[in-house]
């Protein structure tokens, strides 16, 4: 009886003392750190332990957070150009992500993380490899994915069948729903290339798992469970989705659309200078920022002038974030190497965003309900820009060829046009209408995974199925072998009849 009451009180305080969740920002990109921190955020506030491995480590980390150093991955990216058609593809993206995966793993700080500690789950960001299952597997804990995409092809088949193929286009093929033949026609292609191409990597997938993570899973004690079933034993995927933007899909109940979880609530103030000036432009303002894409270095004198001379021709306020000054400033624009984006979209003067159109912008456009002019450079820009652009949101320039030119004619049209606003403003009602806030959701799945060992009732069925029992062949299959028997056992009646009546005729 006396154990029973201190087994009770030690599951009492064990799970009042909240959890221990490790997560993985592995990707050299600020953007991505955001994003991971919009899911660490919420974990703190509801009382939990996150132990966060990252390539930008804070000095003096909040409560409860224990940050480890991974900044040495940032080498990684020191030979990889974005931007420089010729020198990245595909290709060298999933090489690069395989890289840095690996490296991820053998870095000191990391396995002393991995070895030492036990998490109650681990949380990863999706980024072109397959190679973190490893974590949760030297754990056993529940895998929770991040995917800073929408759900595509890659992300869609850990999960689930793909559903999608018929009906949706992938994030790379850029197209109107309901798509044409031809584009039905694309869209297969790409799936058949995905499919090929793990095919093809499996193995050495495989072999990279079992060499990173075999020595770990033996300092730790456990047997390292095949890749086979480890790659896609995701228990939670947190998509950064959601149907006012991206299309309505079929999902498994443990995929869940959280876009515009990485944005605080709390919009802080704007600083005094700049809410002065935003205050006092009720024509309007245009907030240009291309993120850290667009250097002073890469936009010639030509370029430079041309943009200052569009801008003196509007009758609004222009805030462009740029990291140098400018000589001759018209004296209707104003720059700052640092722009409080979210604060600056909130401001109800905001008329049009100018941007790259890179994910995170396209979403906080979306949140705060301010039309685009999108200058996509590279990634997965071109393809947001389309869908906006398709969406009614936005309007497109082209950043290589004719800037200047495209840019002037597609800012008269967004600011002389209403329905551009009106379309932001009804999308961004959609955006915003949630019956559960973001942060919410997100501690409410990752206790779920804990709780329940992996939530198995979420999981979707398809992963029990063959492929060919999934695409119902096997039943074709026995549908066709009857129809056959049945011509088959016809034909024989018959010719056994006539053959009968041709004797008797002959007989007669
Ligand atoms: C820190 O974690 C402990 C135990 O998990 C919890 O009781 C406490 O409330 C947390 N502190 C803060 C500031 O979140
Ligand atoms: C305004 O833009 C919308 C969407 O592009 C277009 O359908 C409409 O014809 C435009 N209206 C005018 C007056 O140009
Ligand atoms: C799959 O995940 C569950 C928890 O979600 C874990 O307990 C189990 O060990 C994992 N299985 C393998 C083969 O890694």
């Amino acid at each position: 009886m006396m154990t029973m009451k201190v087994l009770l009180l030690m599951f009492l305080v064990s799970s009042a003392a909240g959890y221990h969740i490790l997560c993985l920002h592995t990707t050299p990109s600020s953007s991505h750190y955001q994003l991971m921190r919009g899911i660490v955020n919420p974990l703190l506030e509801a009382g939990h332990q996150v132990t966060l491995i990252t390539l930008f480590p804070e000095k003096k980390p909040a409560t409860n957070l224990t940050i480890v150093d991974a900044s040495h991955l940032i080498e990684y990216s020191k030979d990889i150009d974005v931007m420089d058609p010729d020198k990245f593809d595909i290709g060298v993206l999933k090489t690069f992500a395989r890289n840095l995966a690996i490296g991820g793993v053998e870095s000191a700080a990391v396995r002393e993380a991995i070895v030492n500690h036990q998490y109650d789950a681990v949380v990863t960001e999706w980024f072109f490899s397959d190679l973190h299952a490893g974590f949760a597997a030297v754990q056993q804990a529940p895998w929770i994915m991040l995917s800073g995409a929408v759900l595509h092809l890659s992300t869609e088949r850990l999960m689930d069948s793909v559903r999608s193929l018929s009906t949706i286009p992938d994030m790379f093929n850029i197209a109107p729903i309901p798509m044409n033949f031809w584009q039905r026609i694309a869209n297969s292609i790409m799936y058949l290339v995905v499919t090929v191409d793990n095919w093809i990597n499996f193995p050495s997938a495989k072999s990279d798992y079992e060499s990173t993570f075999g020595p770990l899973a033996a300092r730790r004690g456990v047997p390292l469970a095949p890749f086979e079933e480890v790659y896609n034993n995701i228990s939670i995927m947190f998509v950064n989705s959601h149907p006012s933007y991206a299309p309505a899909r079929s999902q498994p109940p443990n995929v869940i659309d959280i876009a515009g979880f990485h944005i605080d609530d709390n919009t802080p103030a704007l600083p005094k200078d700049i809410q002065a000036i935003m205050d006092s432009s009720p024509q309007g303002v245009i907030y240009f920022s291309m993120g850290s894409i667009m250097k002073s270095t890469m936009l010639t004198e030509e370029r430079k002038r041309g943009l200052l001379q569009i801008f003196a021709e509007l009758p609004y306020t222009v805030l462009w974030k740029f990291e140098t000054e400018l000589d001759g400033l018209p004296k209707n624009v104003y720059i700052r190497p640092w722009m409080p984006q979210n604060s600056i979209l909130a401001h109800p003067n905001t008329k049009v965003f100018i941007t790259h159109g890179g994910l995170l912008s396209t979403i906080e456009a979306l949140k705060y309900g301010v039309p685009m002019l999108i200058i996509p450079v590279y990634g997965d820009q071109p393809g947001n820009a389309r869908r906006s652009v398709m969406s009614g949101l936005a309007l497109e320039a082209n950043f290589y060829e004719n800037l200047v030119a495209e840019m002037r004619v597609a800012l008269k049209e967004l600011l002389a046009n209403e329905s551009y606003y009106k379309t932001a403003k009804s999308t961004s009602a959609l955006f915003n209408e949630r019956p559960v806030h973001t942060s919410k959701l997100i501690t409410h799945y990752v206790e779920l995974a804990i709780k329940t060992k992996g939530a198995y009732h979420l999981r979707s069925k398809t992963k029990l199925y063959a492929w060919y029992e999934l695409m119902m062949l096997d039943q074709l299959f026995l549908v066709l072998a009857i129809l056959y028997l049945l011509k088959y056992t016809a034909q024989r009646i018959i010719r056994l009849f006539s053959s009968k009546s041709s004797r008797t005729k002959k007989n007669q």
